[in-house]
């Protein structure tokens, strides 16, 4: 039976540093609590869906959740550089005190397109939460207000990152074996 965790070379964010950094992150989205009346968490699908679990439980202060489909990405591990809505918010967020749930960002284009686009909708605050940020790969300047892990430029998978769409379940940040890549010419 094929088993994904013979697929990783090494361990780059164990879960204990994980859950720690996220009850980190948790606190000080709580402690700016007062410019966040009615707090709404706006998931980045899928990669930011086991993110929004945990900070969602580590934080105390008030808030909903709502989910965005975002697809930036082919199924290799390059961007395209092309982003598309595939699924959009239930409500509208106007007035409302909005923060982006990302889990990883890389060019910067799928953030910039996000943020344009929620800005456009007349929040009454828009900020960005991501786990992992590779700072060395930005193309586009996209003011990100909290930061898990600033990571090198690797392709990571697990805690909700893919690869191909596999891996997402990995309860920590990983790196895969180059011979996962083989069958592609990258
Ligand atoms: P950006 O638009 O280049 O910033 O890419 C952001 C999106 O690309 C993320 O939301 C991920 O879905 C995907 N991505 C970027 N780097 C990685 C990685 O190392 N592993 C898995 N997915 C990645
Ligand atoms: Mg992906």
């Amino acid at each position: 039976m094929r088993d994904v965790y013979q697929d990783i070379d090494h361990i780059l964010i164990d879960e204990q540093k994980l859950q720690s950094r996220i009850q980190e992150l948790a606190d000080a989205i709580t402690s700016t609590a007062n410019d966040h009346e009615d707090l709404l968490l706006i998931c980045v699908l899928k990669g930011g869906f086991m993110f929004l679990a945990d900070l969602s439980r580590a934080l105390k202060r008030p808030h909903e959740l709502d989910f965005m489909g975002i697809s930036s990405y082919g199924s290799g591990v390059k961007s395209s550089g092309a982003v598309q809505i595939i699924m959009d918010l239930k409500q509208p967020i106007v007035d409302r005190h909005v923060l982006i749930v990302e889990d990883i960002i890389d060019s910067g284009r799928t953030l910039q397109y996000m943020r344009r686009n929620l800005l456009a909708r007349n929040p009454a605050s828009l900020h960005i939460c991501t786990l992992l940020n590779k700072p060395s790969r930005r193309e586009v300047d996209v003011p990100v207000d909290y930061i898990g892990f600033d990571i090198p430029d690797k392709f990571v998978v697990g805690y909700g990152l893919d690869f191909d769409e596999i891996y997402r379940n990995l309860p920590f940040i990983a790196v895969l074996k180059p011979e996962v890549f083989a069958h592609l010419n990258l």
